[in-house]
């Protein structure tokens, strides 16, 4: 079978930006592609976080995994640091990618002028932690929002050139994957201020509908959202932020074409429709929320999940790794 892989940042809180443009993707894929889900614990520390709070985000990310549906019994679900292999090829992928590649990342230049007193080199090298991720497991396929296509790109550019230097054309040592980006969802804006993507590490929580919202917060969100003074519900991203992304919102949670949508409601005032983007939201995430809390209390079920997961893990991690070190000449132990 293929392999799928793809991973979040346990920091913040997930997101609906998170469901539509990643979790929600990932649920069918199993029945086509062996699947590998991550909680990135190592890619979270390039910017600092209580120790506390980064312990119980884990538990709680992986809890809303498998309460948004992705079972543990046909998906691996596992932590990035309980790997070692992930920091042993990002060694080696470091010495086969560029200062200026990562130079031009912009999720780096947006986190080094965020966090000016912290500009470390892991949030510099962060992309290659991420392609060590991939390549690792062989990926075929990444399914990701819209934000990280430009580390898919890097990454595949590193795998190029490893496989150029490294194997016969006939015979690469890593995949070159493809990115998996969802035609609605993939870049969910915020609801006060909407040219800016939804985000997890956003301070301000009326600009963020995160999954554990109760229903009458995310009525309340939506309800305050940032529109326009007009009344047309039509998809236009550069004269209508606010309206576009509650369509986005509504298209991706519901299933529905922005066309059936705007057809339904535009003329009649953002009030019926934003009612109709709140129900569908409150919709998608009633069945999470009723899961969440029996999976978050069962710490020792939660704990095999992520045992099972590692050496799952491992196994496949660990062949590409023996084969990349083999190529490169390292002796055996
Ligand atoms: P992270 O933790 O920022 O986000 C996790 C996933 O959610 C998607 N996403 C969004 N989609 C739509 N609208 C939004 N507003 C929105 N915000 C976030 C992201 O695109 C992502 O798919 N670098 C990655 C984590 C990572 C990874 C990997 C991903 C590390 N290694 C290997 C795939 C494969 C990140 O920071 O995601």
């Amino acid at each position: 079978k293929p392999v799928v892989l793809s991973g979040i940042q346990p920091s913040g809180h997930l997101t609906l930006g998170n469901y539509l443009g990643a979790i929600k993707n990932w649920l069918p894929l199993h029945e086509r592609y062996d699947c590998y889900y991550m909680l990135v614990d190592m890619h979270a520390i390039t910017v600092r976080q209580d120790p506390v709070l980064l312990r119980e985000r884990c538990y709680e990310f992986l809890a809303l995994y498998i309460a948004c549906g992705l079972d543990p019994r046909h998906n691996v679900l596992f932590v990035q640091s309980h790997v070692p292999a992930h920091a042993r090829l990002a060694w080696v992928l470091n010495c086969y990618t560029q200062f200026g590649e990562l130079s031009r990342m912009t999720q780096f230049k947006d986190k080094s002028s965020k966090h000016v007193d912290n500009i470390n080199a892991g949030l510099f090298s962060y992309p290659v932690l991420m392609a060590a991720d991939i390549l690792l497991y062989q990926a075929d396929a990444v399914p990701v929002g819209d934000d990280q296509k430009q580390h898919l790109e890097l990454t595949r550019d590193v795998a190029i050139r490893f496989n150029n230097a490294h194997a016969e054309p006939d015979k690469p040592i890593f995949t070159v994957p493809e990115p998996m980006i969802p035609p609605v969802g993939a870049r969910i804006m915020g609801l006060q201020e909407p040219t800016k993507k939804m985000s997890k590490s956003d301070d301000a929580p009326t600009n963020v509908l995160y999954l554990l919202d109760p229903p009458d917060t995310i009525v309340r969100k939506i309800k305050r959202a940032v529109t326009d003074p007009g009344n047309e519900v039509r998809f236009d991203v550069a004269e209508k932020p606010g309206v576009s992304n509650l369509m986005s919102i509504l298209a991706a949670a519901s299933g529905r074409s922005l066309e059936s949508i705007a057809a339904e409601y535009d003329g009649q005032g953002y009030g019926k429709f934003k009612q109709a983007v709140a129900d569908a939201v409150v919709a998608t995430l009633e069945p999470v929320q009723a899961r969440y809390r029996d999976v978050r209390d069962d710490i020792q079920g939660l704990r095999r999940v992520l045992r099972d997961g590692a050496e799952r893990a491992s196994a496949r991690a660990d062949a590409t790794l023996a084969r990349v070190h083999e190529a490169l000449g390292f002796i055996p132990a």
